[in-house]
């Protein structure tokens, strides 16, 4: 009974140099994220992420519960990438653009990034209602799809941090884009009408271009929304001939940039 007592008691210690080396841990995260802001730094370094990984695989080999601790470890590294998120956002990220335009792609990058969950609101209608989008709009009609479209927004305004991956013809609706500023920064993503024909052609779940693939079509359709797509934006990021990296980056730093602006304004 001693010993059990003496082995709590190291079971203790080791939890209290966890403990502490946690929140030592994440003070230097936040004291990073400050410093790389402040010196006009690169904000995202996948390599970083990499070279983590490498590390550890190589300090796990052969050991005991190597896979417990790498869990662990997944953990602690997605928790850093919140903090940082916070640090850098303190709202919604809302994505528009044009079909194609990299909506998903640009949230998925995000989401790895910053470990922010993603709403692909697309997704969540589809899986909702137990059907696929063209299903939808065939079955119910495109004022049923909009109208699931503007109750997930409204519902969206309960999350914080969370990066909604629009459908393209969400902010054609006005009270859509109230909605989406209520609770987060709009982010457009365009692309040229080649380049979008280009990442849609293969796909058959967007039903208003399914037989329309042509550079003529969405760039027709893409001029009818242009205004609206503009009006709704807090920042535009063209993604032409970029890599998601570099996307991303730009996103940040002019998200980073019209925050300062308008706290700015909002101190005069
Ligand atoms: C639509 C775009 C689609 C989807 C639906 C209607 C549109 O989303 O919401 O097919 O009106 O532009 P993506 O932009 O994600 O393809």
């Amino acid at each position: 009974m001693e010993q059990l007592k003496v082995l709590r008691e190291h079971l203790g210690e080791t939890d209290e140099i966890i403990l502490n080396a946690l929140l030592m841990r994440n003070r230097i995260v936040e004291d990073i994220m400050a410093f790389k802001e402040s010196h006009g730094l690169q904000i995202l370094q996948p390599e970083q992420d990499e070279k983590q990984n490498k590390w550890l695989d190589r300090k796990l080999e052969g050991k005991r519960h190597s896979a417990e601790v790498k869990n662990v470890f997944d953990c602690i590294v997605n928790n850093s990438k919140r903090i940082q998120a916070r640090k850098l956002f303190n709202y919604n990220i809302v994505l528009i653009g044009f079909m194609g335009s990299g909506k998903t792609t640009i949230s998925d990058y995000l989401s790895t990034s910053f470990a922010m969950e993603v709403v692909e609101m697309d997704k969540v209608i589809s899986d909702r209602e137990g059907m696929s989008i063209s299903d939808i709009f065939e079955v119910y009609g495109e004022e049923y799809f909009r109208n699931a479209e503007t109750n997930l927004l409204k519902e969206m305004q309960t999350k914080a941090n969370v990066v909604i991956s629009c459908g393209g013809g969400t902010p054609m609706r006005d009270c859509n884009v109230e909605e989406m500023r209520k609770n987060g920064r709009v982010v457009l993503l365009t692309a040229r009408p080649e380049t979008i024909l280009d990442r849609v052609k293969d796909s058959h779940d967007r039903p208003l271009i399914e037989n329309n693939k042509t550079v003529e079509f969405i760039e027709n359709l893409m001029n009818k929304r242009r205004a609206k797509y503009e009006a709704a934006a807090d920042i535009i990021i063209e993604t032409d001939g970029k890599s998601e990296l570099q996307i991303c980056e730009e996103l940040v730093n002019s998200l980073l940039k019209k925050d300062a602006e308008d706290s700015g304004r909002q101190s005069l």
